[in-house]
């Protein structure tokens, strides 16, 4: 099945990357929750399908659903994969890393502090480089997310996300899902932590063509007004462990509860890309309770990332 991804910014006679959530077109989006539909289905059927294939997994941050998902995903469709795990181009640069994983490997997934770091590994690489979370977008933690959603709500046009918390990573990657899947996006944020404005400005252009709608607002409230879906994230993300005590009280009338749940739609669920702070950015009662999907999205990750590979690795 071949790939719809739209150009990348750097053209060259490779299969293509996904660097970021902006490398798959809405097309290539809704093919992937198709084919991750048939996938989730008919495992047996794509038993051999990368027979033969092999994954780069580089890890300069800790990671339980990521790596261990990817690494089932490439065994699940009949190959393997090799990890390193530590910074990525304190050794040798990072040209060289790229050159030598290419030769041993179909593809290259890795989890970065720096988005640079990811998109010079797909500059240089051959084979097609997976973004597993920088600091900037994780985009197959997205589109696992939607994913969920689509299972529980059917089609997702019109249907609300709410993102409660900072403007991080995971909130840029389902702003931008979200609105090209005609979605509507809220984003509640404590003043000082917002998103990133040229991902907000994208989303926004994205909503305009899908007729959704993007808003960020410092309140909670208005954010979950008619959610279909309430999202929350850990308030200092890897890296910013410092900041942790100072968020703690920046975040507080953030925290994602049972009060705040009761303000969404009644059937809305809840959602977390986990690891979770019960207690901070969220409480034990709503990780716990019948709304939550949180082990939803953690399962999908390995069905969403099987078709990943499934259209990459070809
Ligand atoms: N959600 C997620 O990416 O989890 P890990 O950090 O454990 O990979
Ligand atoms: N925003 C979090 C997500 C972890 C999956 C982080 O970057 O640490």
């Amino acid at each position: 099945m071949p790939a719809t991804f739209s150009a990348s910014p750097v053209a060259k006679a490779k299969a293509q990357d996904l660097t970021c959530d902006l490398d798959l077109s809405r097309e290539g989006m809704l093919e992937l929750l198709d084919l991750t539909h048939k996938v989730k289905i008919s495992p047996a059927r794509y038993a051999q399908a990368l027979s033969g294939r092999y994954l780069s997994l580089l890890f300069e941050k800790p990671s339980l659903r990521t790596r261990l998902t990817f690494e089932l995903a490439i065994k699940q469709l009949g190959g393997d994969s090799v990890c390193s795990i530590g910074p990525i181009g304190d050794r040798e640069p990072l040209k060289d890393i790229a050159r030598n994983l290419d030769r041993w490997t179909n593809g290259i997934v890795a989890r970065t502090f720096s988005q640079k770091t990811v998109d010079d590994l797909a500059h240089w690489s051959k084979v097609p480089v997976i973004n597993a979370l920088t600091d900037l977008y994780h985009p197959c933690q997205a589109l696992a997310d939607v994913f969920t959603m689509e299972e529980k709500f059917g089609s997702l046009k019109g249907k609300k996300l709410a993102f409660i918390g900072d403007g991080n990573n995971v909130a840029h990657s389902l702003m931008l899902c979200a609105s090209r899947l005609g979605m509507d996006f809220s984003l509640a944020h404590p003043n000082g932590y917002p998103a990133n404005p040229k991902i907000i400005q994208q989303a926004e252009i994205f909503a305009a063509d899908n007729h959704s709608s993007v808003l960020i607002t410092g309140d909670p409230a208005e954010a979950v007004a008619g959610a279909h879906g309430v999202y929350t994230d850990v308030w200092a993300s890897m890296g910013q462990e410092s900041e942790a005590g100072q968020r703690r009280l920046d975040f507080q009338p953030y925290q994602v509860n049972e009060a705040l749940m009761a303000k969404a739609l009644p059937d809305a669920v809840f959602l977390h890309c986990l690891p979770a702070k019960r207690g901070e950015e969220t409480t034990d009662a709503v990780m716990e309770s019948p709304q939550s999907v949180v082990f939803d999205q953690a399962e999908n990750r390995l069905h969403v990332q099987k078709a990943l590979l499934l259209m990459l690795l070809s």
